[in-house]
Order: structure tokens, then C-alpha cells, then sequence
């Protein structure tokens, strides 16, 4: 059994230590992405409250595809540039999104959602993949996790 979480009271940068160290060790050694993609997004959705969705899109032939989740299902395939995984994927660049409502060309897979962090995945100095974390609550997502799944993200890198 597997449990990871962190103690309610936990400090998030502490926090998102003890999740990378989780991911470092559950994908470290693992060479099938899907199996790794797969684990992260539950240790995401375990580790990380108030979400309603966490998860992987690829990307492949320049288009993002929906890769392993946790949450209701969602659009399959993002066009480079679109929305806010697509803006995250084309440009390189987390996108923190505290009402996704505001957000040109925000993609609505779940009406619940209401706040969005996407993180990109580079490996070899390219965009291979993005971290989607969705949240019903506004303005859910800051700096800090924004830097943890960052983090998170370097880590995966060469394993996804
Ligand atoms: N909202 C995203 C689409 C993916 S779902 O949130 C799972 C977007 O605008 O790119």
C-alpha cells in the first residue's frame, strides 16, 4: 500500500517536497511513461485538496492529447495555442489562471472548473507534455504551487 500524503497542517512548500520526493520515488526506475503519468496524477489528486481534476496531456503530431487523469473526462485533443493547456504547451510557460472564466479561450471540460494551473513537461528542450490541475475554487492555485509543480514537472521530464 502507498500512502503519501502529507499531515493536514503541513506547510505547502514542505508539502510539495514530501510530493516530489512521492513522484521521485513511485516513476524512478519505471521506464513506461503511461505507468508514471498515471501514478503522478493520483499522487496529485491525493496529495493536493480542493481539485477536480489533475492530470497529463501529450503532445503529439503539435497538438496536446489527453493523457492519464484523475477527475470526469475531458477534451481529448488541444490544438498548439489554445486554451490554457495549448497557451502553456506553445509558449513554454506555466500558465496560473485564477478565474478561467477571464481567460481568452479557456477550454471548459468540466463547468465546475473555476481556477487552472498548467505546467509544462521539457525534455530536451521541448514541450513534451503539460500538468493540468484544475480547481472549482477561485484563484485556488499561487507562486508556490505553481513552483512545486514545476519542480514536479523537471523531475518527470526524462520519465514521461
Ligand atoms: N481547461 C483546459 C482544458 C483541459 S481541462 O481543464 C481538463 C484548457 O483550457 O486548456
Amino acid at each position: 500500500m502507498f500512502d503519501f500524503r502529507p499531515a493536514p497542517d503541513c506547510p505547502k512548500p514542505e508539502a510539495y517536497r514530501q510530493l516530489i520526493e512521492a513522484a521521485d520515488a513511485l516513476t524512478g526506475g519505471e521506464p513506461d511513461p503511461v505507468a508514471n503519468m498515471a501514478n503522478v496524477a493520483a499522487l496529485l489528486w491525493d496529495f493536493l485538496p480542493d481539485l477536480n481534476w489533475s492530470g497529463f496531456y501529450r503532445v503529439i503530431d503539435s497538438q496536446l492529447v489527453l493523457g492519464p487523469f484523475v477527475g470526469r473526462p475531458a477534451c481529448i485533443r488541444i490544438p498548439l495555442g489554445t486554451g490554457v493547456c495549448g497557451t502553456a504547451a506553445s509558449e513554454g510557460r506555466s500558465q496560473l489562471v485564477e478565474d478561467v472564466h477571464a481567460f481568452p479561450g479557456h477550454i471548459a471540460c468540466d463547468s465546475v472548473t473555476n481556477s487552472e494551473l498548467v505546467v509544462p513537461v521539457i525534455h530536451e528542450g521541448a514541450v513534451i507534455a503539460v500538468i493540468d490541475l484544475d480547481s472549482p475554487t477561485r484563484a485556488r492555485f499561487d507562486a508556490e504551487d505553481q513552483a512545486g509543480i514545476e519542480e514536479l514537472a523537471r523531475v518527470l521530464g526524462p520519465r514521461i
